[in-house]
């Protein structure tokens, strides 16, 4: 099969959906790989790097018009067009864009979204989310360590001694865990916030402190638990009780970084205007939630504000910081999604019974799929 592997056109995007190590592994199984010449440049992979791994070097009409696309994310309306009509897309496709869904699906296209993929032991290997998350959650830590005025560890100096960072961590998913590792390795002292309860026990096995917001209703309990393996919004309440206690601990805080996401809604408000008021002056908080509405309410897409002597980082697309092993893990995951899809003869198959290719289909032949 002839597949394609555009350079993504979306502002700030540096991430690519092949590496030489994924087409090196396309090419052994007998597929053709077309990538837009450039496509790798911002993750440092040469045009030569892909012919080296047995690709060849294509304008991109070449790469969009094979009959299996891999993305990074959606084409644009322009990149659609020269998509042929029955070709294959793959990607993060984003499932809650139904505009964009009909869109693909007008064209004839059959796409699959990858970050629909159920979150089960099997579909582990291409969770995109997952390894996307894994490595924005490390790149917060660094911005926060280069923005932040002060040392992360503790340092006894012959100058005197200094304080190590405390860091507040909201939302302990994927990418709050790695935050919480990452902070760990620098020296800070961290504390953590999350409504699962599960979420505890790694929090503490990671040597940081847990902030327990007791549960004062089943109802409170049940909702807590999500459904599969997501969050799910809790009640105000429960909210309220965070907030108060969040706002204690943010006044100690030296750094701190929320995670925290519903997927398909508006991120919660994790950290109101007063507890940033209540901040120290030099602390640094990153919104790591910035482009599903923020968990700080100041937060600022794509930039770096400061209010009220806080600095507030809405950095956008974290992994696209990280380009090249963002790229390297994403075109692994994108591999093992197409063994759902792709036969041993390299022929196109795709199984809808399968309960992963099911759920991150979301448009084929003309018809939409997932709503
Ligand atoms: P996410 O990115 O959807 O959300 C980040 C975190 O924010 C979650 O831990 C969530 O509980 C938390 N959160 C939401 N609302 C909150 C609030 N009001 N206050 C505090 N925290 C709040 O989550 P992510 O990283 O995608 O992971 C969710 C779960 O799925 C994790 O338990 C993870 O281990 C699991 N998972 C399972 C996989 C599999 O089996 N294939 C793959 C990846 C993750």
């Amino acid at each position: 099969m002839k597949i394609g592997i555009p350079a993504e056109s979306r502002q700030g995007e540096t991430r690519v959906a092949a590496t030489p190590e994924t087409v090196k592994k396309l090419v052994a199984a007998k597929h053709q790989v077309v990538v837009q010449s450039g496509a790798g440049v911002s993750a440092s992979v040469t045009d030569d790097a892909y012919v080296a791994a047995g690709a060849t070097i294509g304008g991109a009409a070449d790469a969009f018009g094979a009959e299996m696309v891999l993305k990074v994310r959606a084409p644009s309306a322009e990149e659609r067009t020269l998509m042929k009509s029955g070709a294959v897309v793959v990607g993060m496709l984003n499932p809650f864009d139904a505009e964009n869904t009909a869109a693909m699906a007008a064209h004839g296209l059959t796409a699959f979204a990858l970050e629909a993929a159920p979150r089960i032991s099997r579909a582990q290997s291409l969770d995109v989310l997952s390894s996307q998350a894994n490595i924005a959650g490390y790149k917060a830590v660094m911005l926060a360590a280069n923005t932040y005025q002060r040392f992360m560890p503790m340092l006894m100096t012959a100058a005197g001694t200094v304080k190590a960072a405390r860091v507040l961590i909201m939302g302990v998913g994927v990418a709050g865990l790695q935050a919480i590792a990452t902070a760990k390795r620098l020296g800070a002292v961290i504390e953590a916030s999350d409504v699962r309860p599960p979420v505890k026990e790694q929090v503490e096995s990671l040597g940081a402190k847990f902030i327990d917001v007791p549960f004062e209703t089943d109802e409170e309990r049940e909702i807590a638990k999500g459904s599969g393996g997501y969050a799910r919004p809790m009640p105000e309440a429960w909210m309220k009780r965070q907030a108060a206690l969040v706002h204690e601990r943010a006044k100690q805080a030296d750094i701190i970084i929320t995670t925290a996401l519903i997927p398909g809604r508006k991120a919660p408000t994790l950290i109101s205007e007063e507890t940033v008021k209540a901040m120290k002056p030099g602390s640094v908080i990153v919104d790591m939630a910035v482009e599903q509405g923020g968990n700080c309410p100041l937060s600022e897409l794509g930039k770096t504000v400061t209010k009220y002597g806080v600095h507030i980082i809405g950095e956008a697309n974290l992994p696209a910081l990280v380009a090249a092993d963002a790229s390297a893990l994403y075109s692994r995951n994108l591999l093992d999604f197409m063994k759902l899809i792709v036969d041993k003869d390299g022929a196109l198959a795709i199984n809808r019974e399968d309960e992963i290719v099911a759920a991150t289909m979301l448009c084929s032949g003309g018809e939409v799929l997932r709503k």
